[in-house]
């Protein structure tokens, strides 16, 4: 796998381990148990990190560099990866990549579409946001006691343990040479979510929802960022804040 590290990586490497399986974990450093040297932005140590693998995980990603590590990065991952043997290859993505005007989404998309035109084994899986990262968000977005939210979003978000349940489900299957979407239990207002956090987190500050102009916000707005279909993880956010 690609991307061990931060948010997603330490809960896949927990779901995808399994008696008899070797799991090899690709990063830049490539230090730790079962840890491999690879750089998806330089290519470096690419064909000795894929050697010989049937299934890769890709979840690594850059959102700051995104052109050069999911892009151009994926392009180079689909060079050094031994086709004779690969028979699955599960690229992690995000709900939405392909509705939402964002940089960031839309190299997204292009690694999708690198894939897709690989002639590879592949299943594309696109989540929506983890409870870490939109707490993350909510803890940036906040102005002292007052936390400004984009008025109207909508959001699904997921728990990451589940995203990784799943996630390994689809690596064990065969692959499905498309897309399929997978997002968190109940899908909540941006504003309601800020607030729950509030509660659990910061006692005593105030949501203001804020009208936000643009292409972005009229995405998110009209459910751009929820699931069409497919599976749902089954931690909701509340029980996230309460643990
Ligand atoms: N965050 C979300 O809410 C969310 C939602 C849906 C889908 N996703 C997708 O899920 C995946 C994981 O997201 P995340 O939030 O866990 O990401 P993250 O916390 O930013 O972690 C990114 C991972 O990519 C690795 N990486 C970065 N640059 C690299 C490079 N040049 N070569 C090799 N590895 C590199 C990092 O490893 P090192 O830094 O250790 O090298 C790290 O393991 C991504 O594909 C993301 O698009 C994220």
């Amino acid at each position: 796998m690609t991307g061990a590290s931060n948010r997603l990586g330490p809960s896949l490497v927990e779901a995808l381990r399994r008696d008899g399986d070797r799991l090899r974990l690709m990063s830049r450093r490539g230090t730790g148990p079962g840890g491999v040297r690879g750089d998806l932005a330089t290519g470096f140590d690419l064909p000795d990190a894929l050697a010989g693998a049937e299934v890769v995980v890709h979840a690594a990603s850059d959102a700051r560099n995104a052109w050069e590590v999911d892009v151009a990065g994926t392009r180079r991952l689909v060079q050094a990866v031994d086709r004779d043997r690969l028979r699955h290859l599960v690229y992690v993505s995000i709900v939405g990549v392909d509705r939402i005007p964002w940089s960031y989404y839309r190299a997204k998309y292009a690694a999708e579409q690198v894939l897709l035109a690989s002639g590879l084994p592949v299943t594309l899986v696109r989540i929506t946001q983890y409870f870490g990262f939109v707490d993350e968000l909510l803890e940036t977005a906040r102005r002292g006691p007052v936390l400004p939210v984009p008025m109207g979003w909508r959001a699904q978000p997921v728990d990451v343990r589940d995203a990784a349940a799943y996630l390994a489900r689809v690596a064990r299957q065969p692959p499905t040479g498309g897309v399929v979407e997978f997002g968190g239990p109940e899908e909540l207002a941006v504003a309601d979510i800020a607030r729950a956090w509030v509660a659990a987190r910061e006692s005593g500050g105030h949501v203001v929802s804020t009208p936000v102009p643009g292409r972005l916000s009229t995405a998110f707005r009209d459910g751009a960022a929820l699931p069409s279909g497919g599976e749902r993880g089954q931690r909701t956010y509340a029980a996230h804040l309460r643990g």
